[in-house]
């Protein structure tokens, strides 16, 4: 059993998933992180230097990787679920939660974090809004729950997420 979090850059999958694995005393595992670490480029080099299309390659291969853990809380890039491959490889070994925020929720939380290339625009808050209402419908879609973050710390999501585990 695992529990896999999606959801929008700046939702907090990171955050929240850390704790509940904290809770929970399951390992941590961030998709982002391993990318990283396997390639020793940062997430904006990679899409500086190689193109969106290539990061997806790396994505989905990482995704196929760690297909075969077990009591691990997974934290996906929030563009993972453009390839549903990626979703389907770990849905039937966990449950999928969708951390849900307003555009409004999500900006106040990226502040001015510059590592998130594809908010490098001239107006991220309407780069934001457009991407959300093209992904929400995969997050719904290929998660087992929606968690709504708007207005909740991250100890309060923790919990519900914990009590559906
Ligand atoms: C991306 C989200 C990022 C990272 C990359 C692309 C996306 O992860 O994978 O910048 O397409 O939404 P976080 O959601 O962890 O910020």
């Amino acid at each position: 059993m695992n529990a896999v979090l999606i959801g929008f850059m700046g939702c907090g999958k990171t955050t929240v998933g850390r704790i509940v694995s904290q809770y929970l005393k399951w390992n941590f595992i961030d998709t982002d992180d391993l990318i990283v670490e396997k390639t020793k480029i940062s997430i904006s080099d990679i899409f500086k230097r190689y193109g969106e299309a290539y990061f997806r390659q790396i994505e989905s291969q990482i995704i196929k990787d760690i297909s075969d853990v077990d009591k691990c809380v997974i934290s996906l890039g929030g563009g993972a679920v453009l390839n549903e491959q990626n979703i389907n490889t770990l849905k039937g070994k966990g449950l999928v939660f969708y951390l849900k925020g307003s555009p409004e929720t999500i900006i106040a939380h990226i502040g001015d974090n510059k590592d998130r290339p594809l908010l490098h625009t001239s107006n991220p808050y309407n780069t934001i809004k457009e991407l959300l209402n093209k992904r929400h419908p995969l997050y719904v879609k290929n998660s087992h729950y929606s968690i709504d973050i708007d207005g909740k710390d991250p100890e309060t999501i923790a919990h519900e997420i914990i009590n559906i585990l």
